[in-house]
């Protein structure tokens, strides 16, 4: 199910250095807090949020459909204190049986996927009922102006330019209407730079899959 986005794939790595440098490391590592058993990371990137996982996550499966990034995550997957494997895959079409996972996570995810419905309803299969995903995503923006600038560039240059990322989804929506059922959720502006940017946005949460 390769994915092959060559110079977003190049340029992915510097660009989460350059969100390291921003803070998101306090981010990830919230994200991942208390997870435990069996865990899926949908679109694992090239790998930057393995080293957050707690020690109680006894396997770790990272789908990545981008052969760059995947090579990267194979190389952050060795000799990680959690036992990893990096699978070539897509969001809406998982290689593994049904209720396979304790817990999923997406991580920056659900804003480049071509249809959130469908990798929704993957991630409700291979999660046990009452099975947790975790969530930090970019999301529709709260002020009309952002909104607009938001949708102008979706519909233009910004999913070609960022690796099919759209800024504005309503991930929110899209995971209620999955049958998720939020249970925390935090939102906030991520980076915090004084004028806020289309994709600063933020949610951060757990749901809980139906049961
Ligand atoms: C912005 S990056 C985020 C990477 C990583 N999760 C992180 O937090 O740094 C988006 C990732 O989603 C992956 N992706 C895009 N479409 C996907 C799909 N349909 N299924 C799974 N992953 C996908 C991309 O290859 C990329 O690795």
């Amino acid at each position: 199910m390769t994915t092959s986005r060559p110079i977003f794939g190049r340029l992915y790595p510097r660009m989460n250095r350059a969100m390291e440098k921003a803070g998101i490391s306090v981010h990830r590592e919230r994200l991942l807090a208390g997870l435990t058993g069996r865990v899926i990371e949908i679109g694992a990137g090239d790998g930057a949020s393995f080293p957050f996982y707690p020690d109680d996550v006894t396997h770790l499966s990272a789908v990545e459909p981008e052969p760059h990034l995947r090579k990267h995550a194979e190389s952050a997957a060795e000799g990680g204190k959690i036992p990893t494997e990096v699978v070539d895959a897509a969001a809406d079409r998982l290689p593994f049986p049904n209720a396979h996972f304790d817990a999923a996570v997406v991580s920056l995810v659900l804003c480049s996927v071509p249809e959130q419905t469908e990798a929704l309803n993957e991630i409700t299969r291979v999660l046990r009922p009452g099975g947790q995903l975790r969530f930090f995503e970019h999301v529709r923006a709260e002020s009309p102006g952002l909104r607009r600038a938001q949708r102008a560039l979706d519909a233009t240059v910004g999913p070609a330019l960022c690796g099919g990322c759209h800024s504005g989804r309503d991930t929110l929506s899209a995971i209620t209407r999955a049958g998720f059922r939020i249970e925390q959720l935090e939102r906030f502006r991520f980076p915090e730079t004084s004028v806020p940017m289309p994709a600063s946005q933020h949610v951060l949460g757990t749901a809980v899959a139906p049961a």
